[in-house]
């Protein structure tokens, strides 16, 4: 699916991050191109944030599959992996209190170590989380 930008997301992301004051660039963009234009530091390690919009792979009995969100959070990690082979990476993934058992492996099988945690904010089985997976390094 192409990537439409939308400068009013654009402009309250940019404002919530002017809040923080910290040194922090926003590049807008799809994040397949801006990754091919990034020149970072060579031995930095990544902090990756993932929650790309989940459309429709969230059921409600199957649980959010992680191959199915737009763009898929399985190939996020892979391109991620992909253009920086050599680095540490600490990702941390927006997912749902149910997660599609089978997307939960193939995300596994491309990090080295992971770990769910959910917050107790919503009805029990609804509630929202925060996949931490590594890449090059475990904790
Ligand atoms: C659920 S929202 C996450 C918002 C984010 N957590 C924040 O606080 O700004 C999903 C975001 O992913 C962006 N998005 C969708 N596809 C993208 C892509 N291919 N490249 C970069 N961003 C994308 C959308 O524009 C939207 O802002």
């Amino acid at each position: 699916m192409r990537f439409e930008f939308d400068p009013n997301v654009y402009q309250l992301t940019r404002q919530n991050i002017a809040d923080l004051d910290r040194p922090i660039e926003l590049i807008p963009g799809d994040y397949t191109v801006v990754l091919d234009r990034l020149d970072l530091p060579t031995h930095d390690a990544l902090i990756v944030f993932v929650a790309p919009p989940w459309g429709t792979a969230l059921d409600e009995v199957e649980g959010l599959d992680l191959r199915r969100t737009e763009p898929p959070i399985t190939d996020i990690i892979a391109r991620m992996a992909h253009a920086y082979p050599d680095r540490r990476m600490l990702f941390a993934i927006q997912v749902y209190e149910k997660v599609n058992v089978d997307s939960m492996a193939e995300l596994k099988s491309k990090v080295d170590w992971s770990t769910v945690k959910t917050y107790d904010l919503n009805v029990r089985g609804r509630n929202h989380g925060i996949l931490l997976g590594t890449r090059g390094w475990r904790p």
